[in-house]
């Protein structure tokens, strides 16, 4: 019988699928992508919005699945200047990245875990706020995800998700950025980034076959409540965000 080759602790992108994004090409590009598109940082501010109200205290523990170059983590960090942040990423790249920005920033309480989502154990009950941006798509089970994000769940914690779940349209994409960028007069910057940005549409091609091929979970806003209910949690918030491209959904876990 062959050994179970199990879940990969890195992204590996030397052995990457015809449908499977690559995250480190991706990663190279990212954020240079993140400046020119308004609707990323209006998602960061549904985020900090919530977390005004929430008042978590200075202490908190939180946990970050997916959590690319960091750019989500450092938005917070300030606030939770005594908690432990959990930054948790199976790609290599992704994390140097986000690294040079912790240090740059001064941000000491980030551990960051590189590994599978699936292959990390933190200890039950333990974290007062899970989030997961644009990440539970891509991780099948899906199910899995949300089960550990419960697991991980204080009871009275909570979990902040955006899931990308429409079918990706590139060119509608690219109109809203060059739009964008005519409001804001950054046209240059848009000329500039539409070079750099051929790798990432590369990935986003890469992910639109791996929608077609269900690599990639497409869902409305009920499949995900629905997703999320049936993980046990119970629903405070859910609608379409990211410009009806992504459902927002923040909730509690119920007690087992
Ligand atoms: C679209 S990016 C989002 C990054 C970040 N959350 C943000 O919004 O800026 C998705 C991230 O999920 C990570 N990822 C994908 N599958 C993963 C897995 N199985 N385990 C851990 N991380 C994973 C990728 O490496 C990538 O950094």
């Amino acid at each position: 019988m062959k050994d179970d080759p199990g879940l990969p602790t890195t992204f590996d992108s030397s052995a990457i699928a015809k449908d499977e994004m690559n995250w480190d090409a991706y990663a190279e590009h990212y954020d240079l992508m993140c400046a020119l598109n308004p609707a990323y940082q209006e998602n960061i501010n549904l985020l900090l919005e919530r977390l005004r109200s929430w008042q978590l205290p200075s202490t908190s523990t939180i946990c970050d699945v997916g959590a690319g170059t960091g750019n989500y983590i450092c938005a917070m960090a300030d606030q939770f200047p005594d908690g432990a942040i959990f930054h948790i990423d199976f790609d290599a790249r992704m994390n140097e990245l986000a690294q040079q920005k912790y240090l740059e920033r001064g941000i000491k309480n980030v551990q960051i875990l590189q590994d599978h989502i699936l292959n990390i154990d933190l200890p039950k009950s333990s974290v007062d706020l899970v989030i997961c941006i644009n990440s539970i798509y891509a991780i099948s089970p899906q199910k899995s995800v949300l089960e550990k994000a419960h697991e991980w769940l204080k009871p009275r914690g909570r979990l902040f998700a955006i899931d990308f779940g429409r079918k990706q349209r590139t060119l509608d994409w690219a109109i809203y950025l060059f739009r964008e960028s005519l409001k804001s007069g950054e046209v240059g910057r848009y000329a500039k980034g539409l070079i750099e940005a051929r790798e990432v549409m590369k990935q986003n091609r890469q992910s639109t076959k791996g929608q077609k091929s269900g690599r990639y979970w497409l869902h409305s806003t009920d499949d995900f409540g629905k997703s999320i209910a049936d993980a046990g949690f119970e629903i405070e918030e859910l609608f379409a965000c990211y410009r009806g491209y992504a459902d927002l959904a923040v909730c509690r876990p119920l007690s087992n």
